[in-house]
């Protein structure tokens, strides 16, 4: 078994795996490849493509010095990594299978099973990639264009990631399923991608921020559960995976922010208190605050979505067997088979929402995005900041978790965003003031005009505090030739 934290650049699919000596994986992997630089060319970023740009690559598994910084042209990143280090003598932490030594290979009971994981997860990488692939056009600065890129790159390098995995564990079954995350497309009507907020469109930069600060974060929950694997590689795959969706968050975090604090400076500077003196405020060329907390709104409910049923079997299946855990399963308290534990589901009945005990096994998914929302609301507290240095008294709050909601519990009933529930004609009355307006969408994209000199910024946008890598200000991330 070769060193996992030697890395080979040499051939055609850069890897930590050994693919040198694993002859059949190889040719496997190979014979996909053209197929992915094609789905790059035609699927990926939109132009640019010839344009070196300052990514950030994985070089090694270490927490420190893993990654360094270079000019690289999009379709020439080389990832390198597919599997985080082995942990000597690990055993299933979770499940009927418990502190049984972790599976290298795939346990053939739940073969389906873990199938249908790595499909999942793996289809929401080129899915992200697609959504994302008419922004670099409007890009408010270099900046922000260069941490699109990298986020880019990344969810093409976790693509490879998954269907590693399924070349070398799965045989035929896996190859099929590997051409398939190539051939369904983001929004298509007849091969669309498997989870409804990665068929979503993201128009504008406004959407990529609340995309990659709510989904992103999505597939940090699922690859957190996922890193907690007894099936030994899939868990290796998604601890080096969560290094790199860290930063995914940052964009998103920092981009919301940004506008935020920009908007802020702008009523500041006309002397606006009102934060709902919207006509007003966006005749300053900023996006007032009630618009970005309809996309928010939006965003965060799509997202509790991806979370699927509150109550659900499969998630007891895949955590009875070991093979998708909680959020940290490592660090909870417990017996770690949950046979005889409760959880608190909250559910719409006879007209009002309540919270109900059921077996704990069963509600792991309402228990994800309970650590879900808990995360988020965490970041949604370092938007508020701004506000308050500001001295402005809006604050961004996130909608009640029955808001607006197509999938689970509250799929049949609407609510508003404190969650209390509207009739169909209330609901239609009230839809425009708590998610985004076809006006509201047309205002925003007139903003969308790219700023492309180094060191400038659109105007409905604050500069970033730091360059990316320490970088001067007016570091040219991405070299554009004309
Ligand atoms: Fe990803
Ligand atoms: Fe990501």
């Amino acid at each position: 078994m070769p060193e996992s934290s030697q890395i080979d650049y040499d051939g055609l699919i850069p890897n930590n795996v050994g693919l040198a000596q694993d002859l059949r994986v190889r040719k496997a992997l190979e014979t996909w490849h053209p197929g992915y630089i094609d789905w790059w060319k035609s699927m990926g970023p939109e132009g640019f493509q010839n344009a070196p740009v300052y990514l950030r690559t994985a070089v090694g598994v270490g927490s420190e010095g893993w990654a360094k910084f270079g000019f690289v042209k999009m379709p020439e990143y080389r990832w390198g990594i597919l599997l985080a280090p082995a942990v000597e003598g690990r055993t299933i932490p979770f499940g009927a299978h418990k502190g049984e030594p972790a599976w290298q290979e795939v346990p053939g009971e739940y073969r389906a099973m873990l199938r249908r994981l790595l499909v999942i997860q793996g289809d929401t990488e080129p899915a992200s990639v697609e959504q994302q692939r008419h922004l670099a056009a409007t890009a408010p600065s270099l900046y922000d264009m260069r941490n699109l890129f990298q986020v880019n790159v990344e969810e093409g390098r976790h693509l490879w990631a998954m269907v590693y995995l399924l070349q070398k564990y799965f045989g035929r079954d896996g190859r099929e399923e590997a051409d398939d995350l190539l051939r369904r497309r983001s929004g298509d009507q007849d091969t669309p991608r498997m989870l409804g907020a990665f068929n979503e469109q993201t128009p504008d930069w406004l959407s990529f921020f609340m995309f990659t600060f709510f989904t992103d974060r999505d597939g940090k929950m699922q690859l957190s559960a996922l890193a907690q694997s007894g099936f030994d590689p899939l868990s290796r795959t998604c601890r080096f995976m969560l290094t790199e969706e860290a930063h995914h968050m940052f964009v998103g975090e920092t981009g919301v922010t940004r506008v935020i604090q920009r908007t802020a400076e702008a009523m500041k500077e006309a002397g606006i208190d009102d934060p709902y003196d919207i006509e007003r405020i966006r005749s300053l060329g900023a996006i007032d605050l009630p618009t970005i907390q309809k996309k928010a709104n939006l965003h965060f409910s799509l997202t509790l979505d991806l979370f699927g049923n509150e109550i659900s079997t499969n998630a007891a299946n895949s955590f009875n067997a070991g093979l998708k855990g909680r959020y940290r399963e490592d660090k909870l308290e417990d017996d770690h088979q949950l046979t005889s534990s409760v959880y608190p589901v909250l559910r719409p009945r006879d007209g009002k929402i309540i919270r109900e005990d059921v077996p704990a096994l069963s509600a792991l998914n309402m228990r994800l995005r309970d650590d879900y929302v808990e995360d988020a609301a965490n970041g949604v507290v370092r938007w508020n900041r701004v506000l308050e240095r500001a001295g402005i008294s809006f604050r961004v709050n996130l909608p009640h978790v029955a808001f607006n909601r197509h999938i689970g519990e509250f799929s049949t009933i609407q609510t508003d965003t404190e969650g209390n529930i509207l009739s169909s004609d209330d609901w239609h009355a009230r839809r425009k003031s708590m998610l985004p307006s076809t006006e509201d969408n047309l205002f925003i994209s007139s903003l969308m005009r790219t700023s492309r000199q180094p060191g400038t910024y659109a105007g409905w946008i604050a500069p970033p505090r730091h360059g990316i890598d320490n970088m001067p200000g007016d570091f040219e991330y991405v070299h554009i030739e004309n």
